[in-house]
């Protein structure tokens, strides 16, 4: 039996550079590839967890609406189990990731939940343990655990999958620019998508091993202060993962007409000498990596093509901490 203590968790959202696209376990939620990506400062989850003898069910509230608790319930079971109790909890999530900025929350909602569901049933994980935790929420809130540049090494089984810090090169200073392209719900989630290409799409068993290179790659540039070459692949490794897309049976595309004219914007700026590189996630919305000094130059361009309500800008973020 524990007391009813609450925990409150704060958690980053983070932007992938080398994507993680399929899975090869999808109940542990173990990826086919290893990933690497940069925790962003400014979008975050706060969530509050108590677990409560008297409750009957669990319950939980997003944004301080009541909402259906069933993935929830299916992560804290995973909670209960570790931790060896039978109680029910309730759980508060407040999403700081502004509704309309299309970032994925599922990666710094699982994270926060990982950190103050484990804590508040008297679990004292440490880091690894708690990525591996809240990769069972969303493969992606793995990586949210820490701050900065971050590698999620796929393993082969529950506990080899995990993230863990990159050193972030000295004369870094990323910014990430996310130009919101549309905000509706997608049709296609990343869960249906990475299914898709990995059960139909001739080019999957590539996309793994071109990956394994990529990352191999992006390490040494970051090794080297390379921002370039950092930057061109994180932009090639996003296209292959939409080029598997339009591979897949039946194929599929998140991208926008708008998508392709802001890449377009990007593309030219490069040629104006500007240091900046695109990615896009399973949705049309485009973000742009570059460095601090290049950020106005961007913004600017964006909110005349765009309005400016339509561009946010974000730097690397911290680990998930409680508060
Ligand atoms: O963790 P999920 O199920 O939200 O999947 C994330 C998939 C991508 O955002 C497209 C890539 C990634 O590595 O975050």
């Amino acid at each position: 039996m524990i007391n009813a203590t609450t925990y409150t968790a704060r958690a980053h959202t983070n932007i992938a550079l080398i994507k993680y696209w399929g899975k090869k376990d999808e109940d542990l939620i173990l990826p086919m590839n290893s990933s690497l990506s940069l925790t962003l400062d400014h979008f975050y989850t706060e969530t509050s967890v108590t677990f409560d003898e008297k409750l009957s069910d669990d319950l939980f509230f997003l944004d301080n609406q009541k909402q259906d608790v069933s993935n929830v319930s299916t992560f804290l079971d995973i909670v209960r189990k570790k931790a060896n109790i039978q109680s029910k909890a309730q759980v508060y999530s407040t999403n700081y990731v502004p509704s309309t900025a299309g970032l994925a929350s599922s990666a710094s909602a699982y994270a926060a939940l990982a950190l103050a569901a484990s804590k508040a049933a008297g679990l004292e994980l440490d880091k690894p343990s708690l990525s591996r935790l809240a990769r069972r929420g969303s493969g992606s809130a793995c990586r949210s655990i820490y701050g900065g540049l971050v590698e999620w090494q796929a393993g082969f089984d529950d506990e080899t999958s995990f993230a863990y810090p990159i050193k972030m090169p000295n004369n870094f200073e990323i910014c990430m620019i996310a130009l919101i392209i549309s905000t509706n719900h997608k049709k296609i989630s990343s869960r249906m998508g990475m299914k898709r290409v990995v059960e139909t799409s001739p080019y999957y068993s590539n996309w793994v091993e071109s990956s394994k290179k990529d990352l191999l790659a992006i390490k040494k540039a970051l090794a080297e202060n390379d921002f370039k070459t950092f930057g061109e692949i994180s932009e090639e490794n996003a296209m292959k993962m939409h080029a598997l897309n339009m591979s897949a049976h039946p194929h599929f595309s998140y991208l926008e007409p708008d998508s392709i004219k802001a890449m377009k914007i990007v593309e030219g700026l490069r040629l104006q000498g500007i240091s900046c590189y695109y990615t896009l996630d399973a949705g049309p919305n485009v973000k742009v990596i570059c460095l601090k000094k290049d950020v106005s130059s961007i913004v600017n361009i964006f909110s005349n093509s765009f309005g400016h309500e339509k561009v946010l800008v974000a730097s690397s973020g911290p680990a998930a901490h409680l508060i």
